[in-house]
């Protein structure tokens, strides 16, 4: 499997964890128990940009290159629903963000509201992630050559993760904390 690939399935397996822990805290906010907002909206902040910075956009020019091939052609339709989930999910992480801030700031929502936002982001991403390693993955391991993942890489720019490597304490510290904090769960 191409480095690219590899550094975007270690991209899934760090997101499928923080969907894990959002989906752990929304359960405790709606039983009623003590919520870390802060850690709830670093996540998403940090799901939301970067995504929108890097592990999509990198998806979308590999996807891109991948798709021109006339063996991808029979799967067009998976290309076409890929690129729209991306921006569906960039949407509702911005979206739900903004929802916890407000209630930060003393907003007041209906609960069911905040549920549902919070409970569909979840569920999509979580399957877009599916979606990726079972089915797309394995065609584009296929369809490219060491040749096209070689011009790939000079293309498109590196990015440090800013929690699982460089850590951008001063943006991420709640939720740097909390990782650290439960590393080997
Ligand atoms: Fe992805």
């Amino acid at each position: 499997m191409s480095q690219l690939l590899e550094k975007l399935h270690k991209d899934h397996i760090n997101l499928a964890r923080l969907l894990d822990l959002l989906s752990a805290q929304l359960d405790a906010l709606f039983a009623g128990h003590e919520s870390d907002f802060d850690l709830k909206i670093e996540l998403l902040d940090y799901i939301e940009h970067y995504a929108e910075q890097h592990h999509h956009p990198t998806e979308d020019i590999i996807n891109a290159a991948a798709f021109r091939k006339a063996s991808m052609q029979e799967h067009k339709a998976l290309y076409e629903r890929v690129s729209r989930e991306h921006e569906a999910l960039l949407g509702m992480a911005h979206r739900f963000r903004e929802t916890l801030e407000g209630i930060m700031q003393g907003e007041i929502l209906r609960r069911e509201e905040v549920e549902t936002r919070g409970r569909e982001f979840i569920a999509l991403q979580r399957q877009h992630i599916d979606l990726e390693e079972q089915e797309l993955f394995p065609l584009i391991d296929q369809a490219l050559s060491k040749k096209d993942w070689e011009k790939l890489e000079s293309q498109i720019p590196h990015m440090d993760d800013p929690v699982f490597h460089r850590q951008d304490y001063n943006r991420f510290r709640s939720l740097i904390d909390y990782l650290e904090l439960h590393e080997s769960e």
